[in-house]
């Protein structure tokens, strides 16, 4: 059955806005208004579909633990659940004979496992660039030595570096790690190419497409196709399903060796005091009872993303993409980053600074005045941010020194909007609207900065959260110190 919104329609581009819940959602502004909140923060989370929820719904009556019951509903959830798998495999493209499907909590997590599994030795090398989120860097420190391939003027991978590299560290370059599309400029990277280069130099490649797999088809190819991509992740908060999944597929072959990363229940065939048969992967490799809801919410949300069609998607997004561009770059006085003309290998991420102002301040703005979301700082990709910022090598050292001395007022960063493919002209509108505002400094409030997190608030404005979310408690988070809402 194709999915419907409540009226009984098959979801399409043209219906799907109404089918986000939240989309009507007023929040308070500064001048004691109210107004739609205009979600353009979509690179870190998307707001659910209806549809999604709606399955998760009908699916919980049915609800129960799976693999090991006996019960109906238990049969009935674990073919739920372990269909759901299939569905991500082919979302991906990937030849499900040879490749598992492995459900961690997001797209950091896969990442972690798959750096917990690979038998590094002490000569290996894992390339990636300077142009990733942390989750698909860090990981790696933890075992190999890392080397970054730079970046262009205009935050593109330097793709003749990367061959460079691959080349040096010849017989040792035990994966290269690279984002299908960047989370600060929305580059997309070559990926078949990068994985035909990567084959060649007797390498095996790992794509994280947390930020394309909502925006593009992705087609991970046959097992012995050259632009076979050997491992993938992605995360379903990034995909209209926040129910706290993410999915490593990889091939079979690989997690049927060696030992799982996490042990525990589900992860075996036979236990004794002594010795341990593992199971076969995915459940080798999902230790613990594992996110049954999480996995069928991402699942419909990919049936929706297939039956509204990831071309058109990659298509309206474009076209709004363009459109916000072409209206920004008419203000004076912002400075937008990464590619702005060529947009064919790019999605909807915009990073931009108004001159003169703290990106915190700008997005406090945006969100206090404006009711709109978007989110500023370094995106979790520090390095490539300021790379594209230019800060230089002494500047970032004394920065450092300031962050750890517990200031981020001086934090470099950006300030980012991101479209999602249930937005229109009218969000974008609306941000342009706020930014021309902004630009002639025709904002109302009075900001003050925080300066442990770097953040901006009007000062004497509360939003009232408690109005808004009647559950909502007003007891101080249980963090410690150096609690950072902007970083
Ligand atoms: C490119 C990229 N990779 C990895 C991640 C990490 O995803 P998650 O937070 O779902 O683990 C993100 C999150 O924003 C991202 O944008």
């Amino acid at each position: 059955m194709l999915p419907q919104n409540d009226g009984g329609q098959t979801l399409s581009l043209a219906n799907l806005r109404n089918d986000v819940i939240g989309i009507d959602t007023l929040v308070p502004l500064l001048d004691g208004n109210e107004r739609p909140y205009v979600f353009l923060d979509n690179a870190a989370s998307t707001p659910t579909l209806k549809c999604v929820l709606r399955c998760v719904e009908e699916f919980l009556p049915w609800y129960s633990g799976v693999h090991r019951g006996t019960g109906f509903k238990s049969l009935l959830a674990t073919k739920v659940f372990d269909r759901a798998h299939s569905v991500v495999g082919r979302f991906v493209g990937a030849d499900l004979t040879h490749n598992t499907v492995i459900f961690t909590k997001n797209t950091t997590e896969c990442v972690n496992k798959l750096s917990n599994r690979l038998d590094f030795n002490g000569e290996d090398v894992v390339v990636t660039t300077a142009m990733e989120h942390h989750s698909n860097d860090l990981p790696w420190r933890k075992h190999a030595n890392v080397v970054h391939v730079g970046i262009t003027e205009d935050g593109h991978l330097d793709l003749a570096a990367l061959k460079r590299v691959l080349e040096q560290y010849a017989g040792r370059v035990k994966l290269v790690a690279i984002n299908g599309a960047s989370n600060i400029t929305g580059i997309c990277s070559p990926i078949a190419d990068i994985a035909e280069w990567t084959h060649a130099a007797g390498s095996r490649i790992f794509v994280d497409a947390a930020q394309l797999a909502p925006h593009r088809p992705i087609n991970m190819f046959e097992n012995d196709d050259p632009r076979h991509i050997d491992f993938l992740a992605l995360s379903a908060h990034k995909m209209y399903a926040p129910f706290g999944t993410g999915a490593l597929i990889g091939p079979v072959d690989f997690f049927e060796l060696g030992d799982p990363d996490t042990v525990g229940g589900g992860v075996v065939e036979v236990v004794t005091f002594d010795d341990v048969a593992w199971n076969h992967p995915p459940h080798k490799e999902e230790a613990g009872s594992p996110n049954v809801v999480g996995g069928v919410a991402l699942a419909e949300a990919i049936t929706v993303l297939q039956s509204v069609g990831m071309d058109e998607i990659a298509s309206h997004e474009q076209d709004l993409l363009r459109y916000a561009l072409t209206k920004i770059k008419a203000l004076k006085g912002i400075t937008l980053y990464g590619p702005t003309d060529n947009l064919t290998d790019k999605v909807g991420v915009i990073v931009f600074n108004i001159d003169g102002m703290h990106h915190a301040l700008v997005a406090a703005i945006l969100g206090t005045e404006g009711g709109i979301g978007v989110r500023n700082g370094c995106f979790c990709a520090h390095p490539y941010v300021k790379e594209l910022l230019k800060v230089t090598p002494q500047e970032d050292r004394e920065l450092i020194q300031e962050v750890l001395a517990g200031n981020k007022t001086r934090m470099p960063g950006m300030v980012r909007a991101s479209i999602g493919c249930y937005n229109n002209e009218s969000d974008i509108d609306a941000l342009v609207d706020m930014l021309a505002r902004i630009v002639h400094r025709e904002y109302k409030g009075t900001y003050v900065q925080d300066v442990a997190s770097g953040a901006f608030h009007a000062q004497g404005y509360d939003f009232g959260f408690k109005k808004y979310f009647p559950f909502f408690d007003s007891v101080e988070p249980a963090y410690h110190r150096n609690y950072s809402e902007a970083s």
